[in-house]
């Protein structure tokens, strides 16, 4: 708890803009077109906001619950709050999730990276998408290039942790994060002014419900849980670190409110940009990468648009990578008993890590599987852990369990919340991996 004082965050809004600054990143920007483009487009929107209203708000509640009632990270939280060993697994599987997704997140964030430097050496000028396309399968089969633009990543994250900055984070967030909503917001505008650009917002926007598979229904449950940074304690962090007066339930709704925007953003200026410089929609992983210098072509200022665009990826990225590494971290620590300092913590995860990104860019069929294994199986398994393990254990509204004492419609919106937790939320996981088995 002396450490909750240290670090803590000094205002509301201050938690509230870190903590979406940690959930809005590249999920928002790069996977979420990406996955949406492969599934139908709007069939997926659509089952993907279903998702959001179905899981959001609880799960983000019980986690930033169970960090605030504890004041530790994920393995210290569940063994205080249960007061036995029992749910320690949990622990342990948001370490290894955590793990997974830095293994393919820093590649990508590596690729960003990579872009801003190219974007600052303007060399996508008159690329069409042809080539545009074949610039981005020449840069990653570069592959001593990628290890050196991946690592770069994971010393900038590293350096924040060691030097344990989050102030820092915190101040850069409330400036940056609405700048860039505002430039997302500039290329939607100029986007939407292209010829051919209504047939992306269809695409995009027109329900069409036959679309909807198993496949669909399981991807959009995974991209709600990675890009929301749902199940593998992330948030538990924050929650250690919230005032004590913070509103929960408030801040839960506006974390999920901008995650979300910031994904339609994105899926408003990447399908009208898609189909009117004829690009594929199922194009994979390197959509945006193809995509975004087509339309930095044609806006004023290019250059300067590219520049500020991938200067702010690049630090969503990095927000997102701080709190992903800080589970890890924060598990070595506390699974040591603190005999592993916090410097010493930050040099073992990031040593394991770098091993880990290795394999990711020499064996891309490793990338694929890691990007696809930590969003819609490993999450939405430490999703349904938390959702038991207060659903169940801990509602005790009397001080000892995760709710606090409550009265009148809070004590309704209490049992409403307790509830989806115990019912509605193990079945529907339960359902989405049933069905996508084809088992039912
Ligand atoms: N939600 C982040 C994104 O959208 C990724 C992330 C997942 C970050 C899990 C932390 C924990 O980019």
């Amino acid at each position: 708890m002396a450490e909750q004082k240290k670090t803590g965050f000094s205002s509301k809004i201050g938690l509230i803009m870190a903590a979406a600054g940690g959930a809005i990143g590249l999920g928002n920007i790069w996977k979420f077109p990406y996955i949406a483009g492969e599934n139908g487009g709007s069939a997926f929107l659509i089952v993907y906001l279903v998702c959001v209203a179905l899981f959001g708000l609880p799960l983000l509640m019980t986690e930033f619950l169970i960090g605030k009632r504890s004041g530790k990270s994920a393995y210290g939280a569940f063994r205080t709050l249960s007061g036995n060993n029992r749910w320690q697994w949990l622990g342990w599987l948001c370490m290894l999730t955590a793990l997974v997704i830095m293994g393919f997140y820093f590649v990508v964030t590596g690729w960003c990276f990579s872009y801003l430097v190219e974007a600052v050496n303007d060399v996508f000028g008159g690329f069409d998408a042809t080539a545009m396309t074949a610039h981005f399968q020449k840069i990653i089969s570069n592959k001593p290039r990628m290890l050196l633009f991946s690592i770069l990543p994971v010393a900038l994250t590293g350096a924040v942790l060691w030097f344990d900055v989050n102030k820092g984070i915190e101040r850069l967030s409330k400036i940056l994060m609405p700048l860039l909503l505002l430039m997302m917001v500039l290329m939607a505008g100029r986007v939407l002014m292209l010829d051919g650009s209504n047939i992306g917002m269809q695409f995009f926007f027109q329900a069409d419900f036959t679309k909807i598979t198993p496949h669909v229904i399981m991807e959009a449950m995974g991209q709600c849980f990675f890009s929301l940074s749902i199940g593998m304690g992330a948030l538990i962090t924050y929650g250690a670190y919230m005032p004590k007066n913070q509103n929960v339930v408030a801040t839960s709704i506006q974390v999920i409110v901008l995650d979300t925007l910031v994904a339609l953003l994105a899926g408003a200026i990447i399908f009208p940009a898609v189909f009117a410089f004829g690009f594929n929609p199922a194009e994979g992983p390197e959509l945006v990468f193809v995509v975004l210098p087509a339309v930095f072509e044609q806006m004023s200022f290019s250059w300067f648009s590219s520049v500020l665009f991938f200067a702010l990826l690049c630090i969503a990225a990095i927000t997102s990578t701080i709190s992903l590494m800080e589970v890890a971290v924060a598990f070595v620590c506390e699974a040591s008993n603190n005999k592993l300092n916090r410097h010493k913590s930050v040099l073992i995860v990031s040593a394991v890590v770098l091993v880990m990104i290795a394999v990711c860019v020499l064996v891309p069929q490793v990338f694929t599987i890691f990007d696809e294994v930590s969003a819609c199986i490993m999450m939405p398994i430490g999703a349904l852990g938390m959702a038991i393990f207060v659903g169940w254990n801990l509602p005790n509204p009397n001080g000892k369990g995760v709710l606090s004492p409550a009265k009148g419609a809070k004590r309704v919106m209490g049992k409403i919340y307790i509830n989806a937790l115990r019912w509605l939320v193990p079945a529907a996981i339960i359902l989405i991996f049933l069905n996508s088995l084809g088992i039912l």
